[in-house]
């Protein structure tokens, strides 16, 4: 199969569909790759690696979209590529359609075959390729909160780890998932003391049972949450209710409750955010005041580590691009019930249900395809 890298051109995107690695497991089953000039150069891949792993490098957007039946991409195609996917073409990326018309739509114009990331589902109902992400956003959650702790940047002034002779800080965890856990895991490590909130008694006990000593679980409600927040230096929102939008578990009126200086870091930003008063942010300009209480609500975290997140990212996606270049798409899907999931329109069609929900389009079963 002849599959394209194009390079990501969604502002402060750095990441890249393909590893020089990843290039090499398949070159080396008779794949052409054409890596797009400087594709990798944001996660610290030069064109050179790509070369040596077997790829051609096309030198611009246009040729890599042309020459390739399979696009591997990181974020949903933008504006400016819409015109550039063709029918019948394989575009194997995040597409998050339920939340874009106009993507939807132009997708459905090219007649190409899409397979969203996000709807990759495994019969457990997880989601192999959002996970390395939530990991990703979920470490980061407390590096930044830390770093967002120290007085200058208006923080409460407080080392997350404490020293001899003084206690650590607190860090309050809204959900304890993938990225709650990873949260709970760095903020352990630094010696902070930390508490993980959650609905789900199956999985406080899992959490029970493998976190260190400084990490206790509690059930999460308002009760709780309000006798928390008083006291806690870092609270970082993780819940996620699947398909919906995230419950608002700190009101704009509990900021009054906190200490000045207290940092929120709201992960759960792009499913609307569980702190009522979170509103997207950048890593231009990750962070805002209110009451005092310092606000992160970075939409896209990986991105500023996209050296770790490319390759957590494809770590997870190179398994299933290879069994779509091997089989191609129809066999790959009939073959594996998890990729099967990931498709989302085919050849003008909406094959997902949410999707076609979203717009009230009409869906057809995906088995009319394979
Ligand atoms: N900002 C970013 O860059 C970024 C990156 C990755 C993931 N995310 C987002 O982070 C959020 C969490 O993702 P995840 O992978 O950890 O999800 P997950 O499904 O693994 O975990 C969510 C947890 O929230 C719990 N929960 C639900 N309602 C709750 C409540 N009222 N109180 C306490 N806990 C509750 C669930 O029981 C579950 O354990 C999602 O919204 C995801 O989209 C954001």
């Amino acid at each position: 199969m002849i599959i394209g890298v194009p390079k990501e051109i969604k502002t402060n995107e750095n990441r890249v569909a393909l590893t020089p690695a990843g290039t090499l497991e398949l070159t080396k089953r008779g794949h052409t790759v054409y890596v797009q000039k400087n594709a990798g150069v944001g996660s610290g891949f030069p064109d050179k690696e790509y070369v040596e792993a077997g790829a051609k490098i096309s030198r611009t957007i246009q040729s890599t979209y042309k020459k390739a039946e399979m696009i591997i991409k990181v974020k949903e195609p933008i504006k400016e590529e819409y015109d550039l996917i063709t029918k019948d073409q394989l575009v194997f990326t995040y597409f998050h359609f339920a939340s874009y018309k106009p993507l939807t739509r132009a997708m459905i114009k090219s007649k190409s075959v899409c397979l969203a990331y996000e709807t990759v589902e495994l019969p457990d109902r997880s989601l192999p390729l959002l996970v390395p992400m939530s990991e990703v956003a979920g470490r980061m959650a407390v590096q930044e909160g830390a770093k967002y702790l120290e007085k200058p940047i208006k923080g409460r002034g407080v080392l997350l780890g404490g020293v001899p002779g003084v206690p650590p800080g607190k860090v309050l965890i809204l959900g304890g998932g993938v990225v709650g856990t990873q949260a709970a895991k760095m903020a352990a490590g630094l010696g902070a003391q930390v508490t993980i909130l959650d609905i789900n008694l199956p999985r406080l006990r899992y959490l029970a049972d493998i976190m260190p000593a400084n990490v206790q679980t509690l059930f999460s409600n308002e009760y709780n949450i309000r006798r928390l927040i008083v006291n806690h230096d870092l609270i970082v929102g993780a819940v996620l209710i699947p398909g919906a939008k995230a419950p608002n578990l700190i009101t704009r009126k509990m900021l009054k409750d906190m200490r000045p200086g207290t940092v929120l870091v709201d992960v759960a930003v792009d499913q609307g955010g569980c702190i009522e008063t979170c509103k997207p942010t950048t890593h231009t300009n990750p962070t805002y005041i209110i009451d005092d209480v310092v606000h992160y609500c970075v939409a896209n975290m990986p991105g500023a580590v996209p050296y770790t997140s490319t390759i957590a990212l494809t770590n997870a996606t190179l398994p299933y691009a290879i069994q779509l270049a091997e089989k191609g798409w129809k066999h790959a899907c009939k073959d594996n019930a998890a990729l099967k999931l990931g498709l989302n329109i085919i050849n003008g069609k909406v094959v997902y249900q949410g999707v076609a929900e979203a717009f009230n389009l009409k869906y057809e079963s995906v088995e009319n395809f394979l």
